[in-house]
Formats: structure tokens, C-alpha cells, sequence
């Protein structure tokens, strides 16, 4: 059990309980991660739930690792959530009552100096606005119909195989390195523009 203590709260419950479901130690294997974690949360997105799989911790913790890794290596599988939630969405549609249409979209952005920018369509003309202007790129908004909250203006693609995914996994994440590089880049100029 995890309590969190909100001295802040303005609604007088100060404190918070979580509960853990289960913890893994330092000897798990990916696969099991992805049997604890991927196959019931695959289960729950076609039966219509909106779900998510966060990861957050100190660096090198294994984040990148434990949800991304694409390489098996040492003839051992080690792939992360990732690729095997999308192998195993795919296969769950394959084998789904035929009568059912699914449609998968996917979109990769980063959130930068609290700034959002789309992975894919990286456009380095709107990345230098932005810095220039001191102005937001891509806006958080709330559809309070069916969508919930989403990222205005980003990009999607529709997909329908788990190679077209992590296709698009390798493009966001080679546009990850350039974005970070192009920003500090554009940093130092726009300070040296400003004095
Ligand atoms: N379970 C594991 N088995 C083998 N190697 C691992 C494991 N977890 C992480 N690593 C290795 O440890 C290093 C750090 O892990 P990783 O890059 O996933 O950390 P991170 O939490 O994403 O860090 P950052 O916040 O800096 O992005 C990497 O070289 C990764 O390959
Ligand atoms: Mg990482």
C-alpha cells in the first residue's frame, strides 16, 4: 500500500491509498511483464475501454527498456511491451468475430520544455516558430463527447499490422534524437538573438 500525503488539498482528505496489484523484481523477464500487463490491457481495448500504459521512474531505471525494446538479442526474446501489445492486438483481431470492424490509428509525440511536438509530421519550419515566438505548438484539448482528451492537430495513420507500427516507432524515435538536437541548437540562438 502506497499513501500519499496532499498537505495542499483544499478538499480536507489529505491522504491517498494505492494499492499495489503486484510487484516485479529485478529477475522478470519481459514476458512475463507482457502476460502480467500487455494481454489484459489488449483484452480490455476491444472490449472498448480506453487504456493506457504509463512508465515513470528515475533515469536508466529501464523504462525505455521495459516498454520499447525491439531487439531480440543472445537468441533470447527480449522485446519490451510495445512490440508484443502490437503483435498481440493484431492477433486478437485476426481471430475477433468477423463481424466486428476495428480500426487502429497510431501517433508518437514528446512533450519537451513542457512543450508538445508531433514525432511524425515533424515540421522543423513550425519547431522554429515556436521557439522564436515563445508560443505553444500542439494543444491539449477535451472532447467531451467520445474522444476524452487529445492532442490537437497531431498527426495519425491509420495501420494494420504490427510492422507498420513499430515502422512508425523507429521514424518517432530517429525524429526524437533530431527534435532534442535542433532545440538546443535553436536555444542558443534565439538567446544570443534576445540580448
Ligand atoms: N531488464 C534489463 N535487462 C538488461 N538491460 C537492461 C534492463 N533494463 C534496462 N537495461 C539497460 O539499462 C540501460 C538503461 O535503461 P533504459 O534506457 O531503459 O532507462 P530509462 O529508464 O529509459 O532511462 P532514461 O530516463 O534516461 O530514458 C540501457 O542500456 C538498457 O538497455
Ligand atoms: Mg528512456
Amino acid at each position: 500500500m502506497l499513501t500519499i500525503n496532499n498537505s495542499k488539498s483544499s478538499q480536507g482528505k489529505r491522504e491517498s491509498a494505492f494499492k499495489f496489484d503486484r510487484v516485479f523484481d529485478y529477475t522478470t523477464q519481459q514476458e512475463e511483464i507482457f502476460e502480467e500487463v500487455g494481454k489484459p490491457i489488449v483484452a480490455d481495448i476491444l472490449k472498448g475501454y480506453n487504456c493506457t500504459i504509463f512508465a515513470y521512474g528515475q533515469t536508466s531505471a529501464g523504462k525505455t527498456y521495459t516498454m520499447m525494446n525491439t531487439k531480440v538479442s543472445h537468441g533470447t526474446d527480449n522485446r519490451g511491451l510495445a512490440p508484443r501489445v502490437v503483435e498481440h492486438l493484431f492477433d486478437s483481431i485476426d481471430k475477433a468475430d468477423p463481424n466486428l470492424e476495428f480500426t487502429v490509428k497510431t501517433s508518437f509525440f514528446e512533450i519537451y520544455m513542457e512543450r508538445i511536438f508531433d514525432l511524425i509530421e515533424r515540421k522543423l519550419e513550425s519547431l522554429i516558430l515556436t521557439i522564436l515566438a515563445n508560443k505553444v505548438n500542439l494543444q491539449v484539448k477535451e472532447d467531451t463527447s467520445s474522444k476524452g482528451f487529445y492532442v490537437d492537430n497531431l498527426t495519425e495513420n491509420y495501420v494494420s499490422s504490427d510492422a507498420e507500427v513499430l515502422n512508425y516507432l523507429k521514424i518517432g524515435n530517429a525524429n526524437k534524437k533530431i527534435s532534442s538536437t535542433s532545440m538546443f541548437e535553436l536555444q542558443k540562438l534565439t538567446s544570443r538573438y534576445e540580448q
